[in-house]
């Protein structure tokens, strides 16, 4: 029987699959769209000799590759049955199609080791993004141990050349890391149990002579918030496959007969278009599946955050009085951050005591929250539910609800312990907790805190059986449970910064603090890197004060409003005590931002680093685009080199515009008729040079933006 070919496609990109019916469907494709109709070329297999020494038959990388084939590769599963059942090997394919030509799930079975796998692939047409998972259930009698169920295997092309993936730590995330990929393993583990800040679970794969627009690179994510791991592996056949899936702490894959193991999610695709291409597909994809309250057009409010100006040191009439000036300053949304609930003078007490501290609000929080609505700005609430600190009344109520090991230590991170919500007492006094303070007060935005790794995470009250797993599980159905009780209040997913960034959250949540580091020079780079996967309008994005208070530096306000201003724009100072020039400065970079979020939001993205210590961001489209190119280093050059702008359409002319005098805040910026021009109504250029000689950049100090817009007028 000759075998069966799937072949899905997207607007930009294709993949085949060869499904015969006694073995995992065989990898045959994945990468830029194939013509409709293009067939199948032969298969490798059969068609090469065989060198000596070698199996009798070569075995072409599948969707889910196993031991039990003479794989040599890592395996998409590891798992025994006390130590049988080793080595799987599917016997048995049917393929089912959820959405004809564009969403399938494969049927695998091991009829010797009594496994079931399902395996789902989905390619969306529109943003070209491939998402895949894999759930694995036992129909054998006894358990069976997993200690590696891959959520997919993807291939990749023999001259994958690069690996672009994410480091970093509190203050610092998004640190690019560029490893070149060979015949050794590249491999990246999470251990912490939270997404983390120094092992971002996901990729980017390039090709040689891609750039940041063109040429063929490939990009996958995993969808979740604990322990990740991916590899990526050389084969014999010149490709490598791209594994991804949870890190399973020992004991977390046992899976009892009838039951299954669900893996998350891959996000992945490809692109011809670089590696703004790539981003531009992943910002699609996340902006189809995201839930706004409001409509995903409702223009993202500008927040001011009480958490820099006070700490934990909040009076409610400093608090009001910080609101009164949050809204002369034109702030949307006022959020109340830590410090609010019992007895939480610091960072040593309170955590699980979710109601007002009496001390400092005697009459609740419902006088700060009606003044601050009738100023006309929302009310937003910092919460950190997983969490308790030793000091609690909850802790001391329910000692036998953090996670722990009988016999063992309680190991504490910023003098908390993690609270074991897959518990369902646990998960229901939260929900009670949090439901009351929403039920009670006009709250429309909740900054969802996790402030530390889990560590001796086994689950409360058990036999000391590992809960990392579950407690990721049980955190989603808590945020599901209070979306659905609350569709109005967003809420952000924040984790000292950026420790809980990824598709798997974005599920339930609308914004991300993307670092505790607002040190504006700092956060162009941390921006460059999220954006790589996240759209702009759900990062949390606050103009800071100077000095910064992570890293001691300051820069103009000017320049720290113009970083902050292409993401979620926030402002993170004391508001009350800025002098008159600069109040009315921030005023008018906010009231910017309420003119251009619209375009800033939901556009595209091209982000790129130039010559001469510049690094950009162009916002919009072919027809108008909006673009802040950051001096980040002192120039170099006498003269800097023009910025090609590629995603301008070279048949039309465009009217550049200078939007603000980048001397703003006393940059110096050479005198030249054209920068007089650009700034005094704007030039008129044609795409074609902007693309292919670039715009003329200006000579400026260091730490300056230069904002510009170009409209298509011809
Ligand atoms: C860590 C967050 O990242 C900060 O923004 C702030 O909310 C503190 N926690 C409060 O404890």
């Amino acid at each position: 029987m000759s075998p069966e070919f799937l072949i899905l496609h997207s607007q930009h990109s294709t993949l085949v699959l060869e499904c015969p019916p006694d073995e995992a469907p065989l990898w045959r494709y994945w990468g830029p769209r194939l013509p409709d109709g293009s067939t199948p070329g032969p298969a490798l297999r059969g068609t090469r000799p065989l060198p000596s020494f070698m199996l009798d038959f070569d075995q072409p990388l599948t969707v889910l590759p196993t031991f039990g084939v003479g794989w040599f590769g890592q395996s998409a599963l590891l798992a025994h049955r006390v130590g049988l059942d080793f080595a799987q090997a599917i016997t048995e394919c049917q393929v089912e199609w959820s959405v004809p030509g564009s969403a399938v799930v494969l049927h695998l079975l091991d009829a010797v080791a009594q496994l079931r796998f399902d395996v789902s692939l989905a390619l969306d047409v529109a943003s070209d993004v491939l998402t895949m998972h894999t759930r694995l259930t036992n129909l054998g009698d006894a358990s069976i141990d997993v200690q590696w169920l891959a959520a997919g295997t993807l291939p990749l092309p023999g001259d994958a050349a690069t690996v672009r993936s994410y480091a970093g730590q509190h203050n610092h995330e998004f640190l690019l890391q560029t490893d070149t990929l060979s015949r050794s393993q590249w491999r990246r583990e999470n251990r912490r149990g939270r997404t983390s800040h120094d092992c971002f679970p996901g990729a980017v794969v390039t090709t040689p002579g891609s750039t940041a627009d063109s040429g063929l690179v490939f990009g996958a994510h995993l969808a979740w918030s604990g322990n990740h791991q991916q590899t990526i592996e050389w084969l014999h056949d010149g490709q490598y496959q791209w594994q991804m899936g949870e890190w399973l702490a020992p004991g977390e894959g046992r899976l009892a007969p009838g039951a299954s193991l669900q893996t998350p999610e891959i996000v992945a695709s490809c692109s011809t278009q670089g590696l703004n291409g790539l981003a531009a597909n992943f910002h699609a994809a996340l902006r189809a599946r995201m839930a706004w309250p409001g409509g995903s057009m409702r223009p993202r409010p500008v927040h001011l955050n009480t958490w820099e100006a006070f700490y934990f040191d909040l009076v409610p009439a400093d608090v009001m009085a910080l609101a009164d000036a949050a809204a002369s300053v034109g702030v949307e949304r006022f959020v109340l951050d830590d410090g609010w609930f019992h007895r939480r003078h610091h960072d040593r007490a309170g955590l699980g005591d979710w109601w007002p501290d009496s001390d400092k609000f005697p009459q609740g929080l419902g006088p700060l929250v009606q003044h601050v609505n009738s100023l006309g700005m929302e009310f937003g609430l910092w919460v950190e539910p997983e969490m308790l600190n030793p000091d609690s009344d909850l802790h001391r109520q329910h000692p036998d609800w953090a996670l722990q090991i009988a016999g063992r230590p309680l190991i504490t991170a910023r003098n908390q312990l993690v609270l074991d919500i897959s518990r369902p007492e646990a998960a229901d006094y939260l929900f009670e907790k949090i439901d009351a303070l929403l039920a009670a007060h006009p709250i429309r935005y909740l900054k969802w805190d996790l402030n530390r790794d889990l560590t001796t995470a086994a689950l409360a009250g058990g036999l000391g059986s590992a809960g990392y797993r579950a407690q990721v599980l049980a955190i989603y159905a808590l945020l599901a449970r209070l979306r659905a009780a609350h569709p109005e209040v967003e809420i952000e997913s924040c984790s000292g910064g950026g420790g809980r960034i990824d598709f798997g959250v974005l599920r339930h949540t609308h914004r991300v603090w993307a670092s505790d580091c607002i040190d504006a020079l700092s956060r162009v780079q941390i921006q460059q890197g999220f954006g790589q996967f996240f759209p702009p309008e759900i990062l949390g994005s606050h103009i800071g004060t100077a000095p910064a208070h992570t890293t001691g530096r300051s820069q103009s306000l000017a320049f720290r409003a113009a970083v902050a201003m292409t993401g979620h724009l926030g402002v993170e100072l004391d508001v009350r005590h800025l002098d008159e020039s600069t109040r009315s400065a921030l005023t008018a970079w906010i009231s910017r931002y309420k003119n251009w979020r619209n375009q800033l939001h939901h556009g595209r993205v091209w982000r790129g680093e130039a010559a001469d210590g510049l690094v950009w961001q162009a916002h919009g489209d072919s027809d108008d685009l909006l673009l802040f190119v950051y001096r980040c280093q002192p120039t170099s050059h006498r003269y800097t080199p023009p910025l090609r702008l590629p995603m301008l359409d070279p048949q039309a002319r465009y009217q550049v515009e200078q939007l603000v005098p980048i001397a703003a805040d006393g940059a110096v910026q050479s005198p030249a008729p054209f920068f007089d021009q650009l700034q005094a109504g704007g030039v008129e250029l044609h795409g074609a040079w902007l693309a292919q000689a670039g715009l003329p950049m200006p000579r400026a100090t260091a730490e300056t933006c230069f904002i510009v817009r170009l409209l298509r007028v011809g």
